[in-house]
């Protein structure tokens, strides 16, 4: 049995959006944030080589853990914080649940 989460996510502006999203879908949270059409490009697809889905995550207990090539490409990235994390890295699991994260400025 699979359960949908709730997931917040503010965007550039501000705005905060709640949406209800299902776990056993096997998407990330990049994904999730286009699929809503919230301005994350996602520009390489979902293998940590853009950042476009750079977010900041809000809710501590979800940070989990930046992998090696995600770790790589934030290293290069801008508008880094120690609580960011690239989106197309969250696969989306029940943990998740009441997730909050903001959306990163876009590059220059
Ligand atoms: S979509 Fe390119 S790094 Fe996440």
């Amino acid at each position: 049995m699979s359960a949908d989460i709730s997931i917040t996510v503010i965007d550039r502006e501000g705005t905060e959006h709640e949406f209800t999203v299902p776990t056993d879908m096997n998407l990330n949270l990049m994904e999730v944030c286009k699929g809503f059409e919230l301005p994350v490009e996602g520009i390489c697809g979902g293998m940590a080589m853009c950042a476009s889905c750079q977010v900041y995550i809000l809710t501590d207990e979800h940070f989990g853990e930046r992998n090696d090539d995600e770790e790589a490409m934030l290293d290069e990235a801008y508008f880094v914080e120690e609580n960011s994390r690239l989106g197309c890295q969250i696969p989306i699991t029940p943990e998740l649940n009441g997730l909050k994260v903001a959306l990163a400025p876009e590059a220059p």
